[in-house]
């Protein structure tokens, strides 16, 4: 029995609702029973108020600026873990041993080739596509080629088919990106790490060897770890509400990658960088400020905002010194990044920005960042899709383990026409 009660006065009656706690954050009003009991539905586009699951994953405070991954900050684990290790972590609830994060990372390795036939598939795309839209039909696609791995009530084979996904991801997008300029797929290199292989798939060609430089790889790593998981986020619910009819992994992954897609989500990084090239030199942040403020202007700050985070938003503080050390690195000068730390100085100061609460989201450095190591905006989001993965697979396990898992349905407040006749078409 909940200790806390949240009542509801409706069409003269009270209702009782219990409150359930969490480990921390908000209560929830367990609503239920709520249509059984009333004959009422909740009213909630876009779920603002609405909790959708259980999850012990990750925690994020929006007001306080605080992201945990089972537990432990994202500064920390940005700081002093390993993308392979917040895999781990995301996957299995608890930080690796050296010995079972060795194996892990060997398991992952040996699963990080395609099946041969899948190279075939990108041929039929055109040069010119999206790797977006290329990585929605392939991981798709992943369906019609691993089926020993997707019987989803058999805990081993969701294993399996977790485990395909986090490794082959890095090679999908690769190829994506190959496929796209040109050039041959690159091979796997196992005897490289998750992140060095990728750029190696990546920017390798296979007429030179190949150096990974070890502050990129780094960077890189970082960049996959700040991505992991976000927990109830829109392609991440979509993972989970195809994943609640029984879906086959592979498919529900493709749909989280179409959702992922949408300048509103992941492709944020891409329209960030866009606009901070388009406005190009400091002299020119005013102009868009008064934009981005128009009501009657449909431009909007990119990489400003967003629906949880009411402050800074943790990831948008360690993108921003990975700037700095890819720069050095690289010895790269981009005046774009003045501009940007710029115009967040100047939205910041800003009641408009303050007023509404909108600060740095984790889109805003990312793309000078991946600008720096080489890539093009368009395989930003697929960069995104490729981290983000371990943390659909992650939710969707939790999902399919929870024994009171059903299908996601939600209802609606239907606005249309009641019953009327049907009129044959020549007295309309
Ligand atoms: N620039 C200017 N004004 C903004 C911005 C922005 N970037 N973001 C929100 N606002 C304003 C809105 O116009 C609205 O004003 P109003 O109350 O006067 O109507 C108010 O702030 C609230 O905005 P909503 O869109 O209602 O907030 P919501 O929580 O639904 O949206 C979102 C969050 C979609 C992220 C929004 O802030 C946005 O469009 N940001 C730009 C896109 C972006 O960077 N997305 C990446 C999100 S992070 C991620 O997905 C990894």
């Amino acid at each position: 029995m909940a200790d806390k009660h949240a009542k509801l006065e409706l069409g003269g009656q009270t209702y009782d609702f219990p409150v359930l706690e969490g480990s921390t954050g908000p209560d929830v009003v367990d609503i239920r029973k709520l249509y059984g009991l009333t004959g009422a539905f909740t009213f909630d586009p876009g779920y603002k108020s609405t909790a959708s699951c259980e999850s012990a994953l990750t925690y994020i405070d929006g007001d306080e600026g605080v992201l945990l991954h089972r537990g432990y900050p994202i500064g920390q684990l940005a700081e002093h873990s390993s993308f392979m290790e917040v895999s781990y972590l995301l996957l299995n609830g608890e930080l690796p041993s050296k010995a079972v994060l060795d194996e892990f990372e060997f398991t992952i390795t040996r699963h990080t080739m395609l099946h041969e036939q899948l190279a075939q598939f990108y041929r039929g795309f055109r040069r010119d596509a999206h790797p977006m839209a290329v990585m929605c039909g392939v991981v798709g696609a992943l369906s019609a080629f691993y089926h020993d791995s997707t019987d989803i009530s058999d805990p081993h084979q969701r294993k399996i088919a977790s485990h395909r996904l986090i490794a082959k991801m890095p090679t999908i997008a690769a190829m994506a990106y190959k496929y796209s300029v040109g050039q041959p797929f690159i091979y796997p290199d196992n005897r490289l790490s998750y992140t060095g292989n990728f750029l190696k798939m990546t920017f390798g060609v296979p007429a030179e060897e190949y150096e990974v430089i070890p502050a990129v790889e780094r960077a890189m790593d970082r960049i996959f770890i700040l991505h992991a998981d976000h927990e109830q986020n829109a392609s991440t619910s979509t993972v989970r509400l195809a994943g609640s009819s029984g879906a086959n992994p592979f498919a529900c992954i493709a749909a989280g990658i179409a959702c992922l897609w949408g300048p509103a989500h992941g492709g944020a990084n891409e329209a960030a960088l866009n606009m901070l090239r388009e406005i190009g030199t400091p002299d020119r942040i005013g102009h868009y400020i008064d934009r981005a403020k128009d009501k009657n202007d449909p431009f909007r700050l990119m990489g400003f905002g967003h629906r949880v985070y009411k402050n800074y938003d943790p990831r948008a503080t360690v993108m921003q010194k990975t700037v700095r050390e890819v720069f050095d690195a690289l010895n790269v000068k981009d005046p774009i990044f003045e501009t940007a730390l710029r115009l967040e100085e100047i939205a910041l100061s800003d009641p408009y920005f303050a007023e509404k609460k909108l600060f740095p989201n984790v889109d805003f450095y990312s793309g000078i960042i991946l600008s720096a190591i080489g890539f093009p905006t368009t395989m930003f989001t697929a960069l995104f899709a490729l981290a983000r993965t371990v943390g659909w697979v992650a939710q969707w396990n939790e999902m399919i383990s929870d024994p009171g898992q059903v299908i996601g349905r939600p209802r609606q407040l239907y606005t249309g026409p009641t019953e009327r006749d049907y009129v044959p078409v020549e007295q309309r």
